[in-house]
């Protein structure tokens, strides 16, 4: 999927991936930009995919740093990003974030992401939009009026829509949609 729709010819300077798990995806984008960070708040996550990955790293308070690679081990709410060598990302990846937050905290999280994005950066968001209740999760189900609603000043481009389809996971139909937010 990121291969598929990553913007093309297109390098970046500052990516950040909110809520990054041990994701593969971290190693394709940090290739694609000159420093991406991570925010995780599971240590664990955070050293499986060094081990994974078999990349050395080292630790400096809560930051995990291989090469162009910083993952920090935070809760993202409590994060303080003013502290940080970087508090602007030219481009947001969020793959499976939205999805693992519940509605009351989605407002709150997508105000964080607008107020970390560059002027002229873009923000990808992968969602499931799923045939239940919206506080049933995680994954919970991500409207299109829902992100409607949280970008209404940005440009938001539905990128790709799958067919609905039974999910054994989820025990019910769902489909998955990919935006791409820009000012
Ligand atoms: C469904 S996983 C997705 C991981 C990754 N984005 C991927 O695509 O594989 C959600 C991750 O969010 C982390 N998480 C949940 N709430 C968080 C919070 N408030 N701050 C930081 N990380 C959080 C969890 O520990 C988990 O690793």
């Amino acid at each position: 999927m990121l291969l598929k729709y990553f913007p093309k010819n297109t390098s970046f300077e500052n990516i950040f991936v909110p809520l990054c798990g041990k994701s593969l995806d971290i190693n394709f984008l940090s290739k694609q930009c000159m420093s991406l960070y991570g925010l995780e708040c599971s240590s664990d996550a955070i050293l499986d995919f060094f081990k994974e990955n078999n990349l050395s790293h080292h630790q400096s308070d809560n930051i995990y740093r291989s090469d162009n690679i910083n993952l920090i081990c935070d809760d993202i709410f409590k994060f303080d990003f003013s502290q940080n060598k970087v508090s602007k990302f030219d481009f947001i990846y969020d793959r499976a974030a939205t999805v693992a937050l519940p509605f009351e905290l989605r407002a709150k999280y997508h105000k964080l992401l607008k107020r970390v994005l560059s002027s002229q950066g873009k923000i990808m968001i992968i969602t499931f939009e799923i045939d239940r209740d919206k506080t049933i999760g995680p994954p919970f189900s991500v409207s299109h009026e829902n992100i409607k609603e949280n970008f209404k000043e940005y440009s938001i481009k539905k990128i790709y829509e799958s067919e609905k389809q039974q999910s054994p996971a989820m025990g019910t139909l769902s489909k998955e949609c990919i935006y791409l937010i820009s000012k």
